[in-house]
């Protein structure tokens, strides 16, 4: 039985570590990075996706459930197929070396893609009630069970106002396999990951398209994954995000009985591993019922932030951020944000503006919309800046304070260590600046428990899909996720980090 902080201590890559390991990727057994059920009805939405006009900036830029002022009424209810296919599906077709290469809305960890998006639905624009699978290959959905089951997600939840109130809730889930071929016990980390940089496109396409949206992290997990006919020894439940509002649960009728569905999955790859420590973190973190669920975010209320900004002795050593406003900002829309999304592969060293600069980090960095933070603690992540080029910036390490934009020096930077913390990888030091989400895992799991471990991966997930799309939203930015030696991030950035580690990386800058 693991805790999430023996988990984590685990898993820790270190040079010396990773100069030990002889594993070898098996690619005849390589997982296919999407579901195929053998059985089951399929239903093809009619209208083809359709992404609101909003900004990317305005977007992403949201603290809590309600949309930016920047985006219109919504016209009807939320649209489920567009809500899927610009989180999670299809986005791009290149030719790699001879190969046809299918790329997903969101950054993947190893292109691995074990994430994958369940709707429960009331009546919702084309959708009858229902349980649907998406299938990212073929945009369209499988259907696991007909009726409204949203009371079930309800009591899950703690009869949580978002989830009671939503004509639709999306559950994001990882199945394992898929990722643990590569990256084996890490895949817990990584199910927060991946699943993060898809719910900040989710996010950004509800709210841009003027529909309520937040993450909900309490809720209990057995009957969601009873719900959805999943094992999750091989797929289990990470998060819920409920869309849109106005459409009670209690208004419809009664909910149906759970039967147990076991719906036949065609093999993933000949012979799959089980990497027992995966389930085993999620299994001992899971919330029992409805109500330790609610009991669990209200240990956050009582958690009084610390918003103070620290000792201001030196006022030489802090540096005001200025970013530009909505009317001067990039207008592109989320829509076509995410399609131009990609990796970066390779950094110029030239600078890039300080607005711009600042631009990306005060959109990003706004807080996640989730219901632990619905209180004063506004998050369990602060954020760090490697600078290495941008204008006016000396370069260096800066603690970055979101809603003040301000940079706090820490100390001196250079690329070759950046590439080495990012496990060798020189490019994250080429980048013009790296972004580290820290957490300090003791604290959180003390203070929050196993499951308060999930939502510090989950929010730097979620900060860093956001940091793909708010640099994305620029012409000439681009940037990548990257991994990390955990304890030499953590003892670079000490006294100052105090105890925090990283959960997760992101560099950007010019593409070469
Ligand atoms: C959390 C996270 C960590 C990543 N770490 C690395 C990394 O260490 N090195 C790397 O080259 N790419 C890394 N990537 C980028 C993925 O390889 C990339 O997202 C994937 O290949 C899909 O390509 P796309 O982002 O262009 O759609 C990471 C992505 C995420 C989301």
């Amino acid at each position: 039985m693991v805790d999430a902080r023996e988990y984590h201590e685990r898993t820790n890559h270190s040079p010396e570590r990773l100069r030990e390991m002889s594993f070898e990727l098996d690619e005849s057994n390589r997982p296919r990075p999407y579901k195929v059920y053998e059985v089951l009805p399929r239903f093809a939405p009619e209208s083809e996706p359709d992404p609101p006009e909003t900004p990317a900036l305005a977007a992403v830029a949201t603290d809590g459930a309600d949309p930016p002022a920047a985006a219109p009424d919504p016209a009807g209810d939320p649209d489920i197929a567009t809500l899927c296919h610009y989180a999670a599906g299809v986005t791009k077709e290149l030719e790699i070396g001879g190969r046809e290469m299918r790329f997903r809305a969101a950054a993947c960890t190893g292109k691995l893609y074990h994430v994958d998006l369940y709707v429960v639905t009331g009546d919702c624009g084309e959708f009858s009630p229902g349980v649907y699978h998406f299938d990212p290959e073929g945009g369209e959905f499988d259907v696991l069970r007909e009726g409204d089951y949203r009371g079930v997600l309800a009591a899950a939840s703690g009869d949580h106002a978002g989830v009671a109130d939503a004509p639709v809730t999306v559950v994001a889930a990882s199945e394992w396999w898929r990722n643990a071929w590569k990256y084996r016990e890490r895949t817990y980390r990584h199910a927060f990951w991946d699943s993060g940089t898809i719910l900040a496109n989710l996010l950004a396409v509800a709210h841009g398209g003027g529909h309520r949206a937040e993450v909900v992290a309490g809720f209990a997990d057995d009957p969601v994954a009873e719900l959805l006919g999943l094992d999750p020894d091989d797929e289990a439940p990470l998060a819920l995000v409920p869309v849109g509002s106005g459409s009670a649960v209690s208004d419809g009728a009664e909910t149906p009985e759970v039967d147990p569905i076991d719906p036949a999955e065609r093999p993933l790859s000949e012979d799959p591993v089980d990497y027992p420590l995966v389930a085993d973190a999620w299994r001992q973190s899971r919330l029992e019922d409805g109500d330790a669920a609610e009991a669990w975010r209200e240990t956050f209320a009582h958690e009084v932030a610390d918003t103070s900004l620290g000792e201001r002795a030196d006022d030489a050593e802090w540096v005001d951020l200025d970013p530009v406003d909505a009317e001067t900002a990039s207008a592109r829309p989320v829509g076509a944000t995410i399609e131009r999304r990609g990796s970066c592969r390779e950094y110029s060293h030239e600078p890039i503006s300080a607005r711009k600069f600042a631009t990306v980090m005060d959109r990003a960095m706004r807080g996640v919309p989730a219901d632990a933070f619905a209180g004063d603690l506004r998050g369990l992540v602060d954020c760090y800046c490697l600078v290495h080029a941008v204008e006016g910036v000396d370069p260096g390490v800066y603690e970055y304070h979101p809603g003040a934009d301000e940079l706090e020096w820490v100390r001196e930077a250079d690329r070759e260590k950046a590439g080495h913390l990012a496990l060798g990888q020189s490019v994250v030091g080429d980048a013009a600046v790296n972004v580290y989400l820290m957490a300090d895992v003791d604290a959180v799991v003390s203070e929050f428990g196993n499951r308060g471990y999930r939502l510090a991966q989950l929010e730097a997930g979620i900060a860093l899909g956001r940091l793909y799309l708010a640099t994305y939203a620029h012409r000439t930015l681009g940037g990548r996720g990257f991994t990390f030696f955990d304890t030499e991030v953590a003892e670079y950035l000490s006294p100052h980090s105090d105890g925090q580690t990283p959960m997760t990386l992101f560099a950007f800058g010019k593409p070469a």
